[in-house]
C-alpha cells in the first residue's frame, strides 16, 4: 500500500516537474487583430472545435493595438493559461510579444502574420502558420490576366489597383505575387497604382481606392487585388461609387469567408470576380491542436507551416467549396 502511494506521489511530482498537464487544466488563448472580420471569426470557430474535441478551454481575445496585446497576454498569464496563438495587429510588436509571453510563462505561436525582430527579419524561434503568400498572390494575378483576355480587353486601356498595406510582409508578398504575373503578361507597369490602406478593412480600402480612381479618371477599366477579400471589396465599392460599371471591373480577393461568398450570392454580378479560398480550419484548428500538444506532451510545433489556396469564381465557388469540404 505504501509503495503504491509513493509511486503515485512520484508520478504526480514527475508530471508537475516536466510541466505536463491534463486536458481539463489546459487553457489556451487565441488572440486576433480584427475580431469582426469573418476570416478571424472562422479561425476562432475552428479553434473552439479543437477545444471541444480535446477538452481544453479556449480564450478568445480581440486585440487591435499594442496596448491591447500587452494586456491580453498579462490577462492570459493571470488566468493560468499555458500558451496562446496570436495574429498580431502589428508584426513589429514581435520582440515585445516574445518577452511578455516569456514573462508570463506562456508558450507562443503565431498565425497569419509573422512577427519580425528589430531589424525586420522574421522571428524564427516562434512557430508560425501562414499562407504561401507569393504563390497565392500569383494565383490572383493569373485569374485577373485570364479574365482580361477572356473579356477581350487591351492591357493598355486598363488600370490596376494595388490595395496595399506595406508594413505587413505577407501583404507585400501577396500583391507583389499578383503584379509579377500581370507584368509577365504585358500589363503596363505605369498603370499599376498603389492605393495604401490605413487599416486592413473594407472601409479603409474603399477610401484608398476612391482617391486613385478620382485621380486616374481617364481609365475606364480596372482590375483590383490586395491583402484579402476586404481590400478588394473596398476597391469594388469604390468603382461603383464613381460610376464604373461592374463589367469593367475585375477584382480578385484572398480569403473566401462570408464577405466573399455573400458577394457571389448577389443576384447581379459585381466587380468582385473571384477569390482565392484559404483555410481558416487549418489556421484555427491546427494551430490550437499544435499548441495543445505542445502543452500536454511537450511536442514542439513545426517552425513554419505555409498553407495553400484555391481559386473560386462567382460561377464555380459552390463546387470549389464542396471540393474543399467547406460547403454548408
Ligand atoms: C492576414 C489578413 C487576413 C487574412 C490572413 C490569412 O492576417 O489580414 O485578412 O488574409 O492574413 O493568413
Amino acid at each position: 500500500m505504501r509503495i503504491w502511494k509513493n509511486a503515485l506521489l512520484a508520478g504526480a511530482l514527475a508530471l508537475m516537474s516536466t510541466g505536463l498537464a491534463y486536458a481539463e487544466d489546459v487553457k489556451i488563448g487565441f488572440v486576433v487583430k480584427q475580431p469582426e472580420e469573418p476570416w478571424f471569426q472562422d479561425e476562432w470557430k475552428f479553434a473552439e472545435m479543437a477545444a471541444q474535441e480535446k477538452g481544453f478551454e479556449l480564450v478568445q481575445i480581440g486585440a487591435q493595438d499594442g496596448e491591447q496585446v500587452q494586456s491580453a497576454i498579462d490577462n492570459l498569464g493571470a488566468q493560468g493559461a499555458q500558451g496562446f496563438i496570436i495574429c498580431t495587429p502589428d508584426v513589429k510588436l514581435g520582440p515585445g510579444i516574445v518577452a511578455k509571453a516569456a514573462a508570463n510563462d506562456l508558450k507562443l505561436m503565431t498565425v497569419d502574420d509573422r512577427l519580425v525582430d528589430n531589424e525586420g527579419n522574421p522571428i524564427e524561434s516562434v512557430p508560425h502558420m501562414g499562407i504561401s503568400a507569393t504563390k497565392i498572390g500569383e494565383a490572383v494575378g493569373q485569374a485577373i490576366v485570364d479574365e482580361i483576355k477572356n473579356r477581350g480587353w487591351e492591357m493598355a486601356e486598363v488600370g490596376a489597383l494595388r490595395l496595399s498595406y506595406d508594413q505587413l510582409p505577407t501583404a507585400v508578398d501577396r500583391v507583389e505575387g499578383a503584379i509579377s504575373v500581370l507584368e509577365a503578361n504585358g500589363f503596363p507597369k505605369d498603370q499599376i497604382f498603389d492605393a495604401p490602406q490605413a487599416k486592413t478593412d473594407t472601409e479603409a480600402a474603399l477610401n484608398a481606392a476612391t482617391t486613385v480612381l478620382n485621380r486616374e479618371a481617364g481609365l475606364k477599366k480596372w482590375v483590383a487585388f490586395g491583402l484579402n477579400d476586404e481590400a478588394v471589396l473596398g476597391a469594388v465599392r469604390a468603382t461603383e461609387s464613381v460610376g464604373i460599371p461592374s463589367e469593367n471591373v475585375i477584382g480578385v480577393g484572398i480569403g473566401g469567408a462570408d464577405s466573399a461568398i455573400n458577394e457571389f450570392k448577389k443576384a447581379e454580378p459585381t466587380g468582385f470576380y473571384g477569390t482565392v479560398i484559404i483555410s481558416p480550419k487549418r489556421h484555427g484548428y491546427e494551430t490550437a491542436v499544435n499548441m495543445y500538444e505542445w502543452i500536454v506532451d511537450g511536442t514542439e510545433p513545426e517552425g513554419l507551416i505555409l498553407t495553400s489556396g484555391q481559386l473560386a469564381l462567382r460561377d464555380d465557388y459552390q463546387q470549389v467549396r464542396q471540393d474543399l469540404g467547406i460547403s454548408e
